[in-house]
């Protein structure tokens, strides 16, 4: 298989893999409790790990199952009111959004999206313009959508949001693994991942970093568990000072440990190696199919990440994915209701995603390319028949 598809899942590392079939085997031993007893060190290194990767306190990392995850449980910390804003963008990930409409349906919040700039991306000035007017509750940025390669610009977005202190949650599910991730210099409040995308971690982990001020500042997760908490008294309880509040008591422990051993690995191949040459495979892979007849690529905004966009005249999505699939190629599809404002921008019904990752190689996206040549080319044939 190529495997061009690290922006749904990227291939366990091996010693991800060895980690975590370590940890079940010890657990088939020895028990649950005991096993993670044993392996203490191991399962206190995942909060190490991630702080060292995103430039924060171990303290400040909660373990989640999902990006997804992550985010309600930060959302859910926000007490928010009838008429509160909710400041984000028309590239926001599409369960993000969700979510916000949920929000707006149970307790009454507005929803503003602030405008893109022409050549791609959020306004930064106008959505600045929008927090200085609005005042929002939250300022929420997804930093590199699930479909397309843009990459937002969310330090210059925090550095508004630290001047007017708004809380500022980003969504970095596509970003962690793939480029250099330092949360003080984005200066956000909340940052989302998952560790199975570009971090070549497990399926069902991710995390959530809390800052520190909002950790003090008293914010908590709206269920707030055993762990998360002590029940101090009949009628009281008191969240802990660290992260851990927004945990569950019960934790998928072979997964985070295969994490943090994920994580343990993306530092020492180094991120900044990894974020020169995964956008740099992408940018190949764009040039070359920018110049096929009936494709367009969708990716805007500068410097786009590793998440290849486009779609294929006189091709409908699902037969296209499964032709690729016969040439052996992974890849991923979004359709319009993944990205209501971004497709509709860009008029598109629908598009493929291929994203490579640093372990692919020049000739894997030559291969590709000419597979997409081909089977565009074949669909022309068939119109002029
Ligand atoms: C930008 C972005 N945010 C969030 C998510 C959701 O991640 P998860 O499936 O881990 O909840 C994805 C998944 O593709 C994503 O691309």
């Amino acid at each position: 298989m190529i495997h061009f598809n690290n922006a749904g899942c990227g291939l366990l590392a091996r010693p991800v893999h060895q980690a975590m079939v370590e940890h079940l085997d010890l657990e088939a031993r020895i028990g649950g409790y005991e096993a993670a007893e044993a392996r203490a060190g191991e399962i206190s290194d995942f909060y190490a790990a991630t702080a060292e990767l995103i430039g924060s306190r171990p303290g400040e990392i909660a373990f989640a199952a999902s990006a997804t995850d992550a985010y309600t449980r930060a959302l859910s910390s926000i007490p928010f009111e009838p008429g509160d804003v909710i400041l984000t963008t028309r590239n926001d990930f599409i369960s993000n959004q969700i979510a916000f409409l949920s929000l707006r349906k149970r307790f009454g919040v507005e929803i503003v999206h602030a405008p893109d700039d022409p050549d791609g991306g959020v306004d930064v000035a106008a959505m600045a313009r929008l927090m200085r007017g609005r005042r929002p509750r939250l300022v929420a940025v997804t930093h590199i959508p699930t479909n397309s390669g843009l990459v937002q610009p969310v330090a210059e977005i925090g550095r508004h949001c630290r001047d007017l202190d708004l809380v500022y949650l980003v969504d970095a599910c596509q970003s962690v693994g793939q480029l250099p991730i330092d949360v003080d210099e984005i200066g956000c409040d909340f940052l989302t991942a998952t560790c199975r995308k570009f971090l070549r971690g497990p399926r069902g982990t991710g995390f959530l970093y809390v800052a520190d001020r909002i950790l003090r500042g008293g914010f908590e997760p709206l269920f707030i568990d055993m762990h998360g908490a002590r029940w101090t008294g009949p009628d009281t309880y008191r969240p802990v000072d660290t992260a851990a509040r927004f945990e569950d008591w019960e934790f998928p422990y072979a997964a985070l440990i295969g994490s943090a051993a994920a994580t343990r690995y993306a530092l020492r191949v180094g991120v900044r190696s990894i974020s020169r040459r995964t956008p740099a495979l992408a940018a190949r892979l764009r040039d070359r199919l920018t110049r096929i007849p009936g494709v367009r690529v969708l990716d805007r905004g500068p410097n786009p990440a590793a998440l290849v966009t486009f779609d294929v005249a006189g091709w409908e999505p699902a037969p296209f994915k499964q032709a690729l699939d016969t040439h052996r190629i992974s890849s991923a599809l979004s359709y319009r209701h993944f990205a209501q404002y971004d497709f509709a921008d860009k008029d598109v019904a629908w598009a493929l995603r291929l994203s490579p990752h640093y372990y692919n190689t020049e000739d894997e996206v030559d291969a590709v390319a000419d597979a997409v040549t081909h089977l565009a080319a074949s669909r022309r044939t068939k119109e002029r028949c």
